[in-house]
């Protein structure tokens, strides 16, 4: 019997999850039912102090390796204006991969020498807007980018410090990597191919780039070390080729996001500290081995900052029962809010916020209230007899659930909100019917 189908019991989470006298769910000693009826459902709840929490692991850890050692916060996992304020107070660098990104960053006065900037296809618009707010680093992902970027940086007279992202023939997903076979991907400079070293040298010889070092990202949601040391290695290898060719000791490797939370009670993610012993711990060893001065490591999470430290709670409406099929229990969000699910059948546990320790009654399947049979966001989930108004609340959403939302079917996106020591503050308003038709125009027309 899986633990959440055992009463009394609540998951284990990033967030603060507890009961209180009303017997109702809390989280960070905030009532989510409470929350529900003042800032209305659906609504994204993140847990501040969780989230500062693994900032402050991530930094710890690897500060323990080199007091240069930095972690770039991958805002792509949730991304808003309180989101970059709270990752500037706890030392975080940021990743954006967008003018969209780099905007909100720049808006909530991020400091721009922090930004590092991704992304396969960087628009001239782009590059030359994050050039002008003076971006720390460029993560350069391919030869024509690497042209691009010099002549839109010639065209300012600066120079642009770089990192040229490696495709380094690893790639991890959930439970499982490949070593080689893995160069099809349209991410980086393919180092198989002799591309990545062909890069670097091109790189050295640009007078507006300046070259600082290395990137790799091997994949997302990784439940175990052994792909991130692979990959240290690899990378570190690289660096002493590059030594070798051209006498030049780049000074910084970034490895990329990737480590894994916890979804189901099955989920085991490495903690920060076996991350950070694989990553930054991997790569002053190999420098060791191969007489190499030590490089600055970076690492990239997103994911692992956010994810668990949110939940979503929904208000329950209609329910229609199969009999000896299925019990569809319908909630007022969906895809629109979480599409994960439906894009890559993700599993999610849920519980009802009224009652979280009753004892499961039989499963539901949680069914989106979007126009289409794939919106299901829990499949087969162990509830008590929800009511229609009560609360349910779905965990670890904190990442890759506000930042991929969509108003598909016109449904409004939800709000967000900041929850710390009993006290709620809004981080993003809900969208309102006006929001959602903002942007249509109405052109004239003959009938
Ligand atoms: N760095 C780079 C270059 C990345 O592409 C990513 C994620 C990260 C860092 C952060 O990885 P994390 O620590 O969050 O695993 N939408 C998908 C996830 C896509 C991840 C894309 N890249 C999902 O919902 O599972």
């Amino acid at each position: 019997m899986s633990m959440e189908a055992s009463p009394g019991v609540l998951p284990a989470q990033d967030a603060a999850l507890g009961v209180n006298e009303a017997g109702h769910l809390t989280v960070a000693g905030c009532d989510a039912v409470e929350l529900a009826r003042r800032f209305g459902t659906p609504l994204y709840v993140l847990d501040e102090l969780a989230v500062r929490g693994r900032c402050r692991a991530y930094r710890r850890e690897m500060g323990a390796f080199g007091s240069d050692h930095g972690v770039i916060y991958a805002s792509k996992a949730f991304m808003a204006k309180g989101i970059c304020r709270l990752m500037d107070q706890e030392g975080m660098h940021l990743d954006v991969v967008s003018g969209g990104e780099l905007f909100t960053a720049m808006s909530a006065a991020f400091p721009p020498e922090r930004i590092f900037f991704h992304g396969n296809n960087k628009t001239p618009e782009e590059i030359t807007y994050a050039l002008e707010a003076g971006i720390g680093r460029f993560v350069v992902d391919n030869p024509a980018e690497l042209e691009l970027l010099e002549e839109r940086a010639a065209r300012r007279g600066v120079r642009a410090a770089a990192l040229l992202r490696i495709t380094p023939g690893i790639e991890a997903h959930t439970h499982e990597y490949v070593r080689t076979g893995s160069i099809d991907s349209k991410f980086g400079f393919t180092l198989a191919t002799g591309e990545a070293m062909a890069g670097v040298r091109r790189a050295l010889e640009l007078a507006h780039v300046e070259l600082k070092g290395l990137h790799c990202h091997i994949g997302s949601q990784i439940l175990e070390t052994e792909p991130f040391a692979l990959a240290a290695r690899v990378m570190v290898d690289l660096l002493a080729q590059i030594r070798r060719e051209s006498g030049i000791c780049l000074g910084e490797v970034d490895l990329g996001g990737g480590l894994g939370i916890r979804y189901t009670a099955e989920d085991r993610p490495p903690t920060v500290t076996e991350f950070a012993v694989a990553t930054a711990g991997t790569v002053r060893r190999r420098a060791e081995e191969l007489g190499l001065e030590s490089p600055r490591v970076l690492v990239e999470p997103g994911r692992s900052i956010v994810g668990e430290a949110g939940v979503t709670l929904y208000t329950v409406g209609s329910a229609k029962e199969i009999p000896g099929v299925r019990y569809y229990l319908g909630v007022d969000g969906g895809m629109g809010d979480n599409p994960r699910p439906a894009l890559y059948g993700a599993v999610y546990r849920g519980l009802l916020a009224d009652r979280p320790l009753a004892a499961p009654e039989g499963t539901v399947t949680v069914a989106g209230h979007c126009c289409e049979s794939g919106d299901v966001l829990v499949r087969d989930l162990p509830l008590p007899h929800a009511r229609r108004g009560e609360i349910l609340a779905v965990l670890a959403t904190g990442a890759y659930n506000y930042s991929m939302a969509s108003d598909y079917n016109r449904f409004p996106r939800p709000a967000a909100v900041l929850v710390r020591e009993g006290r709620a503050r809004l981080l993003i308003r809900r969208e309102t019917y006006q929001d959602v038709a903002a942007l249509d125009e109405l052109p004239e027309m003959q009938p």
